[in-house]
Parts: C-alpha cells; sequence; structure tokens
C-alpha cells in the first residue's frame, strides 16, 4: 500500500488471522473496527471472511476499502478502464486550489507562514486531480468502487511526495527529493476476488455485531492522535475547505480525539469496548509501550469472556521519525483473545 501509518500490523497481519482462522458456517464477518490501512481486513479477506470495515478517518476507510476492492468491481467502463482514468488523472494541468494555498509556500500569501508540505507544482497536480475526481463522481461516471479506489490512489500519491517525516504533524524546513518528485498517481493490482464488504466511517462505539462476528480491535495505545497527525489526507480525501489554523495548517480534530489516546481513559474505554461489543469473539492488539499495562488490560477483560493472550513478538514498528526509532526498544505486540460467554456456549455444545 506504500502508506507508512502509526500502528500499522501489515508485518504481523498473517499471524493475527492464523490465530482467527477460517469462517466456519456461521456466516459471520470480520469486523476491523478501528481499520487504518486495512491490512489486517486485508488478510481475513484472503483467508475467505466477509469484512466490515470501520474508522473514525474517512482517510483510513478509504485506504482500506481500496485495498479490497477487485478489477471486476471497478471496470471505471465509463472513462475507457483503469489505466486510462488514472492517465487523465495525471494528465490534468495544476490548478491552485485549497491544497495549494494552504500547504505549499504559497500559504505566506494567505496564512502568513510557508507550510512546506508540497512544492507549489506537486500543490497544483493534488487540487487537479481531486477536482478531476470530483466532477466524474458528480457527473456519475463513477461507480462508488471506482470512486473509493481514485481517492485511494491520489492519497497514496499524496503521500509519496509530502515533504514530512511520515506524518502530517509537522513538515520539514528543507525540500526532500521525494518531495521535488512530481506527483503522479499509479494504479494498483487489485484484489484477485470481490469480498462481502461493509464500510462505515465513525465511532468504533457505534460499530454492530451480530454474535457469529469476529471483533478486531486495534486502538492507538499512545498519546498520538490520528486526526491531527494525518489531517491533510483527511482534507483530501473529504475534498472539503475547513477552517485551518496554526502554523501547520490542522483542520478542525477535537470531535475526532481518540479517548484511547488519554492515558487516563484508555483501560476504562477499552474495558466498556469489549463489554459491550455484541460479537462473540473479540480480539484485541495492544502493545507493551501503551497506555495500559498488560496485567490490567487482562484482568479488565476476564470479566468479559475466556481470555488467551497470545505475543506476537517484537515488530519493527514504523516510528514517525529517525529519533523516535533511536530511542526506543523493539515493540512486543499482543493479542488478546476474547471468547464471550455465549460463544463459549456455543462452542462447548
Ligand atoms: C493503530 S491504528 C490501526 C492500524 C491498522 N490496524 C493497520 O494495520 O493499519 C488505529 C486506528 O484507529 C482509529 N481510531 C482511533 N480512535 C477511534 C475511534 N474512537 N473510533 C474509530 N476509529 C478510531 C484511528 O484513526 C486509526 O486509524
Amino acid at each position: 500500500m506504500g502508506l507508512r501509518y502509526i500502528g500499522s500490523k501489515a508485518r504481523v497481519a498473517a499471524s493475527i488471522v492464523d490465530t482467527v482462522g477460517a469462517p466456519g458456517e456461521s456466516r459471520g464477518v470480520f469486523v476491523d473496527a478501528f481499520c487504518g490501512t486495512g491490512s489486517v481486513a486485508a488478510a481475513a479477506a484472503a483467508a475467505g471472511w466477509g469484512i466490515r470495515l470501520n474508522d473514525s478517518l474517512r482517510s483510513a476507510a478509504v485506504t482500506a476499502t481500496a485495498a479490497l476492492i477487485a478489477s471486476e468491481q471497478a471496470p471505471f467502463d465509463r472513462l475507457g478502464g483503469y489505466a486510462t482514468a488514472v492517465a487523465a488523472l495525471n494528465a490534468q494541468p495544476g490548478i491552485t486550489g485549497f491544497i495549494t494555498r494552504e500547504y505549499s509556500p504559497m500559504s505566506q500569501e494567505v496564512a502568513g507562514v510557508e507550510r512546506r508540505y508540497f512544492t507549489v507544482e506537486n500543490a497544483r497536480r493534488i487540487d487537479a486531480a481531486r477536482a478531476q475526481i470530483r466532477t466524474w463522481h458528480d457527473e456519475g461516471e463513477l461507480t462508488e468502487f471506482e470512486h473509493t479506489l481514485l481517492l485511494a490512489d491520489l492519497l497514496a500519491a499524496t503521500n509519496k511526495v509530502a515533504n514530512t517525516a511520515g506524518t502530517y504533524g509537522c513538515f520539514l524546513r528543507h525540500w526532500t527529493s521525494t518531495a521535488e518528485r512530481p506527483m503522479r498517481v499509479s494504479t494498483r493490482k487489485l484484489a484477485a476476488r470481490a469480498v462481502d464488504l461493509q464500510v462505515t466511517i465513525g465511532d468504533v462505539f457505534d460499530v454492530p455485531y451480530r454474535t457469529q462476528d469476529v471483533a478486531y480491535f486495534d486502538p492507538p495505545y499512545t498519546k498520538r492522535q490520528y486526526a491531527a497527525y494525518y489531517h491533510i489526507l483527511e482534507t483530501v480525501a473529504a475534498g472539503d475547505e475547513p477552517q485551518v489554523s496554526g502554523v501547520t495548517g490542522l483542520r478542525p480534530w477535537k470531535h475526532l480525539a481518540s479517548e484511547f489516546s488519554y492515558r487516563s481513559r484508555a483501560l476504562e474505554a477499552l474495558d466498556r469496548l469489549v463489554g459491550q461489543c455484541g460479537a462473540g469473539r473479540v480480539l484485541l492488539s495492544y502493545s507493551n509501550q501503551g497506555h495500559v499495562a498488560r496485567e490490567d488490560l487482562e484482568a479488565v477483560l476476564a470479566a468479559h469472556g475466556q481470555v488467551v493472550v497470545h505475543q506476537l513478538g517484537a515488530i519493527g514498528r514504523y516510528r514517525p521519525n529517525r529519533a523516535a526509532a533511536a530511542h526506543s526498544s523493539d515493540v512486543d505486540e499482543f493479542l488478546f483473545d476474547v471468547l464471550k460467554p455465549a460463544a463459549a456456549a456455543q462452542a462447548a455444545a
């Protein structure tokens, strides 16, 4: 997928899905309720599961959905095929839109601060591609899957030329060589087969479950708030023009602040989340570097069902910058596997 994402489980997704096993006769779905890039959902889909995705960020839901789209679901009949549509996006002459005004050196004129997230040329390409996707969408040229796929391809291309150390929490003072390369949207290899897929964008507490579903929870475990760290991707995905502020041009994000990112609230929120989840089996990823200690989490989860803890081992976690990488030891990932009483009773019968 190419997107460097804090807390991505790309490297342990296969182990997580091995723990879950194949879907049974029950027709339950695998619910990736904090989907991020959707790496775990993609592994579950490959194992035959139907999928429900959720994230509070639109940019994450778009990226995770695109990873599951099969070629038969994105024929781009009205635009002459996928490759032709992407070539047409790349052929658009640049325009000065919101991204250029707020996130390239041109921001000096409107905001009084030079936000060096993108070169002017690349910001104009992003604005042009986003406007073209909107026009196609408004004129009915795209199916929903095709629209999502192009947005995800644009997010990936945007991310490649961002002048950052990996997140949008700040921009770099000097231009990196990748930021100076012309932005180009690329086609991707689409999934081999279509999966049964539902997608929601919203708070994890609003996701519905049935007993036969497996819920997978991968909450934030540090104070880093994704809505602030990935604010520009969110704006490209939404295609809106919010009132932004500060040196980094942050869009309003406080309404998306995650409870799991506050040390004082994380354990209570995890307890409530697993307690009210209607799925018979709940898998929770957590790290030994998170706000909550393993023993405390295990004690709280035991009140909701039978708990088995799998250690997924030290994973080479993506760190947002070199200093962070140098100063932290490797992360141990735990997978808490909770069998709720109703599901345990069924398994025993
Ligand atoms: C650790 S990341 C998930 C990484 C993902 N498993 C992957 O492999 O890319 C946590 C995700 O939870 C989302 N999130 C945080 N709080 C949330 C909430 N209350 N409801 C829904 N999503 C939330 C964040 O936007 C972020 O994408």
